[in-house]
């Protein structure tokens, strides 16, 4: 017997993709955070090796079926994605923008982009030092 099974990280994918489509979010254009949430500082020493450790593994556990083990966006659950694609977390683009305004995205989401807001505030800013840490590679 074949099996048609799919691995799990495809099927996440298309129903996240299905949530989004049916609910008449599918974002296009630009993503911008709020004015005030790029002024957010960050609280945590974003060099700690122990945060950037466990921000590693919070990746690792949530976001690298999207965004790849590096995190340049190409986990395998990424090319089920139409448009916008999962971010490169190594970009220019990402590099330049505030950790204030990466909180808020990585708290709300978009389209596909699932909004992390049920994780604590520490563990969400652990992830953006683990983000920053793989921007200075
Ligand atoms: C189901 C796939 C998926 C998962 C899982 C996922 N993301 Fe994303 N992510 C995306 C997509 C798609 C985009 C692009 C969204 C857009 O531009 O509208 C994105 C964009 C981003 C961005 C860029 C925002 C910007 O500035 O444009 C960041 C940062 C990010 N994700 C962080 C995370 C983190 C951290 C996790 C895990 C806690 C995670 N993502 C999990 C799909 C995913």
């Amino acid at each position: 017997m074949r099996s048609f099974r799919k691995p799990l990280t495809v099927a996440v994918a298309a129903a996240a993709l299905a949530t989004a489509v049916a609910s008449g979010v599918w974002a296009q254009g630009e993503w911008k955070a709020p004015a005030d949430a790029k002024n957010t500082k960050n609280p945590t020493k974003k060099d700690d090796p122990k945060l950037v450790a466990e921000g590693k593994k919070l990746a690792e556990q949530n976001c690298v079926t999207c965004h790849g083990n590096g995190g340049k966006g190409d986990g395998p659950a990424a090319a089920a994605l139409p448009p916008p694609k999962p971010a490169d977390w190594t970009s220019s683009k990402i590099a330049a923008e505030t950790d204030g305004e990466l909180f808020w995205k990585i708290s709300n989401g978009r389209g596909a982009m699932p909004p992390w807001k049920h994780l604590p505030d520490n563990q969400r800013w652990a992830l953006i030092d683990y983000i920053r840490s793989l921007q200075k590679k």
